[in-house]
C-alpha cells in the first residue's frame, strides 16, 4: 500500500479562496489509477481551508463566538473540495470512502491526542481506498484546532507501514533552501534524513506550519524505515513515475 498526500497547493489555487484546479486533480487521479497500486489518499485544504481559517483565526482555538461561523465555513469548504476529489475517484472507477478527521481525531493543544484508524483498516481490507483531508477538528483544550493532512499521513504511515509515502506538491521536490526565495537553491535527489534542511516558513498563507512542519513529518516517517517521495504534481507523468518506480525528477528521502 502507498500513502499519498495530494497537496492543497497543487489541487487548488492557494492564493484565491475556493479556486479548484479540476484538470490537475483529474490528471493526478488518472496517473494514480494507471499505476495499479493500492492506496490511502489524504488531501490538503489549499485555499478552501487556509484562507477562511486564517480569516477567522481558527489556529488560535476558540476565543470568541464569531469564530464558530469560521469553523462551520472552513469545514463546509473543505468538504466541497473533498467531494470534488471523490467525484474524480468515482470517474476513474477507484472505489473510495471519505473519512472525515472530525470523526476519528481529537486534538489537545494543537497535537493529536487520540486517533482511531479502524475505519481505514476496514476500508483497506475490503478493497476501498480511504480518503481523508486536512480540516478543523475538536481540541480538548482549545475548543477546536486545525489538523493538517500531513499529520494524518504521519499516523497512517506509522500504523500501516506502507511501501512508500508520496507527497504531491507544487515543487520538483526538496531543496536545501526555499526555491521560491533563493534562485540558487540546490535540489536534493536522494537524501538521508540527516541531510534534510530545516525549512523556512512558506511564503503563502499556511495555518498549519508550511514546509518546516512538512519536513519534520517526513523525517519522522523516514526514521520509521519508510521511503518518502516528494514530487511535482504540476508536471505530467511524474506522479505515475514515482508510484511505479520509474526514473523521474523527485526527491527521495531514504527510510532508515
Ligand atoms: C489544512 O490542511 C487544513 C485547513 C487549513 C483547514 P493541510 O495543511 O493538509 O493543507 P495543504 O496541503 O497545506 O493545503
Amino acid at each position: 500500500m502507498i500513502v499519498i498526500k495530494l497537496g492543497g497547493s497543487v489541487i487548488t489555487d492557494k492564493r484565491t479562496e475556493g479556486k479548484i484546479r479540476k484538470r490537475i486533480i483529474d490528471r493526478l487521479i488518472w496517473e494514480i489509477k494507471k499505476s495499479g497500486e493500492k492506496f490511502s489518499i489524504v488531501h490538503g485544504a489549499g485555499s478552501f481551508g487556509h484562507i477562511p481559517a486564517e480569516r477567522y483565526q481558527l489556529h488560535r482555538g476558540l476565543k470568541e463566538r464569531s469564530q464558530l461561523e469560521g469553523f462551520h465555513l472552513t469545514h463546509h469548504s473543505v468538504r466541497l473540495l473533498n467531494s470534488e476529489v471523490m467525484k474524480v475517484l468515482l470517474k476513474y472507477h477507484i472505489p473510495s470512502v471519505s473519512i472525515s478527521p472530525l470523526c476519528f481525531i481529537e486534538m489537545r493543544d494543537r497535537r493529536i491526542e487520540s486517533i482511531d484508524l479502524s475505519k481505514f483498516d476496514k476500508a483497506l481490507s475490503m478493497g476501498l481506498t480511504p480518503v481523508s483531508f486536512g480540516d478543523v477538528v475538536f481540541d480538548s483544550k482549545r475548543g477546536f484546532s486545525i489538523c493538517s493532512g500531513d499529520d494524518i499521513v504521519l499516523h497512517l504511515a506509522l500504523h500501516f507501514k506502507p511501501d512508500k509515502v508520496v507527497f504531491i506538491m507544487d515543487e520538483d521536490g526538496i531543496f536545501d533552501r526555499d526555491p521560491k526565495k533563493y534562485r540558487n537553491a540546490k535540489f536534493l535527489k536522494d537524501v538521508r534524513v540527516d541531510e534534510l534542511p530545516s525549512a523556512e516558513k512558506s511564503s503563502y498563507i499556511d495555518v498549519t506550519g508550511g514546509m518546516r512542519k512538512k519536513i519534520d513529518i517526513i523525517k519522522r516517517i523516514a526514521n520509521d524505515g519508510i521511503d518518502v517521495y516528494v514530487v511535482n504534481g504540476n508536471k505530467i507523468g511524474r506522479v505515475y513515475g514515482v508510484l511505479t518506480g520509474k526514473k523521474v525528477k523527485r526527491t527521495r528521502v531514504i527510510g532508515c
